[in-house]
């Protein structure tokens, strides 16, 4: 493999990248760009998620989408005709091990699934179902439908979802490796993702648009605003370059209303700034909003609380886009009515904010400030570090740290960076690691935890981090003594 680079990937190259993975299991044989170009042509409106992502953007509004997956066929599609009149734009959930490539292993669950009358994977095995088994459901549904999963090498995946008439694919080398997998090289899974928005590229070129979404809210753990939007931005540079158009940037709530308005509206005009600092023009840009990813109450009505609070927030920052949770969320996977009433509570949120004002204020406006400094800063070292290549720059940023997710399982990543929330529940930065922050913005955070120390009578430790994460689930925001 040629080093990595932020360069549109060459024809050759890619064909031939491409013949190897429609080689590496059976199904990849049913693939036929010529064949998966007409199937998505022939989708009929309804079911095309950039057109669904466009009128949402044009008239204001924000979708609502669940996740759902299950093994078989026939049971997922009724599942998602299930959800159907609760939302917008369906899901599919991808299994574990498929996210992993093992297909063998999908094989069995799928057989054994058989048998037992019931789902025995975390999702729907869509490399094993082929572009037969994944037409069948994408025909069995009315709505557009988004390949959801958490892969750090989904080329043969998107492959097969692709041609089957999916018309959104969430992911990319960042989001779907230093969250997700241990072992993976970042320049490794990156490469791969170079691979899935060329391919997304190629059927822009045919003039069939397909929407891609990195996964914003990473580790879903106290993740501070800054760090998700620099890998929203990073991978939405790296999917411009290989011809994506229909983009959507994610984040995920934290939980002060205030920082989190904020995030949604820096997010919008940082990654604005940046596309067309780098010479992009023609794309559409918009953006998705995850309910909390943290820890739930196990109580199914303060989860429903929890669900509410992001809806509230996503409606006042005019997301495009809403991932719903389930009050089932601290047992595992949901049933179909779990979901739908996380669906119906956010509907019920995003109606009564609908009509309501803007909010601003000054805490707000404060917060976007910081956030942009902050973001800034990063790029910038990571420009530095790839001397102008994001790509390069990404893999040097987080291997000398001045990139660091909190609470990442990834050796690719340092794990320095540790956030705590601040008085008023906002995620400040307890230990910078090596991120290259200005000093103003440094003091400022430290200030905001000294406040929370004070009024807490105890100094800020490693303690209040581990109160935090649980805090939630606990029934509050911030992790305060006994
Ligand atoms: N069906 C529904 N939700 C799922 N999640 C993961 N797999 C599935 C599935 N097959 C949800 C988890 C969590 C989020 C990361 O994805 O419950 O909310």
């Amino acid at each position: 493999m040629t080093e990595l680079t932020n360069h549109r990937l060459d024809t050759a190259g890619f064909e031939a990248e491409r013949a190897e993975i429609l080689q590496s299991w059976p199904t990849g044989t049913g693939v036929s760009f010529a064949e998966a170009v007409k199937v998505q042509e022939a989708l009929p409106i309804e079911k095309r998620f950039p057109v669904a992502l466009a009128a949402a953007d044009a008239q204001g509004m924000t979708l609502l989408q669940p996740r759902a997956g299950v093994a078989l066929v026939r049971e997922h599609a009724a599942l998602l005709n299930g959800l159907s009149p609760y939302c917008d734009v369906l899901p599919t959930t991808i299994d574990a091990y498929t996210r992993h490539n093992r297909y063998t292993e999908a094989q069995d669950g799928i057989d054994r699934s058989r048998a037992a009358g019931t789902s025995l994977l975390n999702g729907f095995p869509a490399v094993n179902h082929g572009v037969d088994g994944c037409r069948r459901l994408v025909d069995a549904v009315s709505k557009p439908v988004q390949v959801r999963h958490g892969t750090p090498d989904a080329r043969l995946l998107a492959e097969i979802t692709l041609a089957a008439g999916f018309s959104s694919f969430e992911g990319g080398g960042i989001s779907y490796n230093i969250p997700y997998a241990k072992h993976v090289p970042l320049e490794r899974s990156i490469r791969h993702w170079q691979y899935c928005d060329r391919l997304v590229g190629r059927f822009e070129e045919e003039g069939v648009s397909i929407n891609r979404e990195p996964f914003g809210p990473l580790t879903g753990t106290l993740v501070p605003p800054f760090v998700s939007h620099v890998v929203a931005i990073l991978e939405g540079l790296l999917a411009l370059e290989q011809g994506v158009k229909c983009i959507t940037l994610g984040y995920g709530q934290a939980g002060n209303v205030a920082q989190d308005i904020a995030a949604l509206r820096s997010l919008r005009r940082l990654a604005h700034h940046y596309f067309l600092n780098a010479g992009y023009g023609d794309y559409k840009l918009t953006t998705v909003f995850h309910q909390w990813m943290g820890g739930f109450p196990a109580d199914e009505a303060q989860a429903t609380a929890v669900i509410c609070l992001g809806a509230l927030v996503a409606r006042q920052a005019r997301a495009t886009k809403i991932i719903v949770k389930t009050p089932h969320e601290a047992s595992g996977v949901p049933t179909l009515e779990a979901n739908q009433a996380g669906l119906k509570a956010t509907r019920q949120m995003v109606n009564m904010i609908s009509d309501q004002n803007r909010v601003d204020s000054p805490d707000i406006q404060m917060e976007i400030d910081v956030i942009e400094a902050e973001v800034h800063a990063v790029m910038r070292e990571i420009l530095r570090l790839g001397r102008g290549d994001i790509a390069r720059g990404a893999v040097a940023a987080f291997q000398t740290g001045a990139m660091d997710v909190p609470f990442a399982p990834a050796r690719a990543n340092l794990g320095k960076l540790t956030p705590v929330r601040d008085n008023h529940g906002a995620i400040r930065l307890f230990d910078v690691g090596n991120v290259p922050l200005p000093a103003d913005v440094l003091a400022f955070h430290r200030d905001k935890i000294a406040e929370r120390a004070r009024c807490e009578r105890r100094e800020p430790s490693f303690n209040m981090v581990v109160d935090d994460v649980r805090a939630i689930s606990a029934s509050k925001l911030v992790g305060r003594p006994a």
